[in-house]
């Protein structure tokens, strides 16, 4: 139950999503609607996997990828090389090891460098990967405007020099979105012809492209065709449980392929999460169901701004920033603040994920007004988002 008495979601709903193949036979589990994730800000990797993934699962082919002879697999790698206008994708388990097996599989010997956004995953939250797994020098780019890298940019970074004391540059990574923000699509164009003609390569974090795309800034296959490898995740906006997937020219896959099993990454039965994965893109993606964040985000941030608050950012996608310096309140505060109405938060970033309801953007009004108005709440929320269970009969 939500905190106002009513169902997160009406029953007649849950019956239809919990329709199993078994038989028609009704069940209602932890798969039938979001659950505690309906008031988790802290990222949309808190996404609850659905009905209908959970299906696809119970109906997918359960042969071995190592072989290459999963159906299921090849069917959702095919998919996606179409989607993307690439020659070939391959699976992996995460957006961590999409970046890391793709820029392991490009990059040769060093000497060798890597230009990248300073905020970019690849720099603060993959355990330095890129040195320890290609001994690279990684590069960090501000980005002058501060929101994205430009040509102007990455061009301070980049070396391009056959000098025995340089290290030359071999990739350009961007990162898009990044904390919500979109690189344009002609941005992306201008550093990739610069790049090809210096015979540098060019390597897409794409775990939230989805959102980008959603946005209108571009079609997946105009932003995919500025890079010669792509990353996108299945497990963050799109809501599957596992999974994430890499693309670029058939030789680059074959070479990513090895790379993948040498750390481990070569899956048996990999159908299991295929299956749902190719539901998240079906469903999520290809549904639309993205830009309705985007909308509610957007609304987020007009509603802090209305009671006097600022935010860090500007909203282009499924992420709003607010300023909590400016707010006069510490993170650690904003965080116990938000319990005390059953939201989860993380910090001042909040990440409007589809499975955002209306409910949590009230209980959100109400926090807003305690920080920036001084309303007291009503202590401890009569849900708290630890305990939340979706509804049962
Ligand atoms: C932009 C970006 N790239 C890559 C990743 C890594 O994904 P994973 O957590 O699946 O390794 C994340 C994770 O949140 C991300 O935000």
């Amino acid at each position: 139950m939500a905190s106002n008495g009513k169902p997160a979601m009406a029953q007649e709903t849950i019956h239809k999503e919990a329709e199993h193949l078994a038989n028609g036979k009704v069940e209602v589990n932890n798969w039938s609607g979001p659950g505690p994730a309906a008031f988790d800000f802290r990222s949309d990797v808190v996404t609850t996997p659905t009905t209908r993934m959970l299906n696809a699962i119970a109906s997918t082919t359960l042969l071995d990828d190592v072989f290459q002879s999963d159906p299921t697999t090849n069917d959702l790698e095919a998919f996606i090389a179409d989607l993307t206008g690439k020659e070939a994708a391959l699976l992996v388990l995460s957006g961590t090891m999409g970046n890391q097996v793709s820029i392991r599989t490009q990059l040769l010997a060093p000497p060798h460098s890597v230009v990248t956004d300073y905020r970019s995953h690849i720099i603060e939250w993959e355990a330095g990967g890129v040195a320890s797994l290609c001994g690279a020098l990684v590069k960090p780019v501000y980005p002058k405007n501060g929101r994205y890298i430009t040509l102007e940019d990455v061009k301070k970074q980049t070396v391009i020099s056959s000098d025995v004391h340089a290290c030359p540059t071999k990739l350009i990574s961007l990162e898009n979105t990044l904390a919500g923000m979109v690189t344009p699509l002609a941005e992306c164009q201008r550093i990739s012809n610069w790049a090809h003609e210096n015979d540098i390569l060019m390597h897409l974090d794409g775990a939230r492209l989805w959102e980008a795309v959603a946005a209108g800034a571009g079609t997946l296959k105009e932003y995919c065709d500025c890079f010669d490898s792509i990353s996108l995740c299945f497990s963050k906006g799109l809501g599957a449980p596992i999974g994430s997937i890499i693309a670029g020219t058939r030789k680059f896959c074959e070479r990513a392929r090895w790379i993948r099993k040498s750390i481990g990454g070569g899956l048996r039965q990999a159908g299991v999460i295929t299956a749902a994965a190719r539901v998240a893109v079906e469903d999520t993606f290809l549904g639309g169901k993205l830009t309705a964040s985007h909308d509610r985000a957007r609304e987020i941030a007009q509603m802090w701004e209305s009671y006097g608050g600022k935010t860090a950012n500007p909203v282009e996608t499924n992420m709003v920033w607010f300023d909590l310096e400016e707010a006069g309140i510490s993170v650690k505060e904003f965080i116990e603040e938000g319990e005390k109405v059953g939201l989860r938060l993380l910090g001042g970033r909040l990440v409007v994920h589809y499975q955002i309801g209306d409910e949590a953007v009230k209980r959100l009004d109400q926090l807003m007004q305690a920080v920036l108005k001084g309303k007291k709440l009503n202590g401890t929320a009569e849900h708290p988002a630890e305990k939340l269970q979706f509804p049962t009969e």
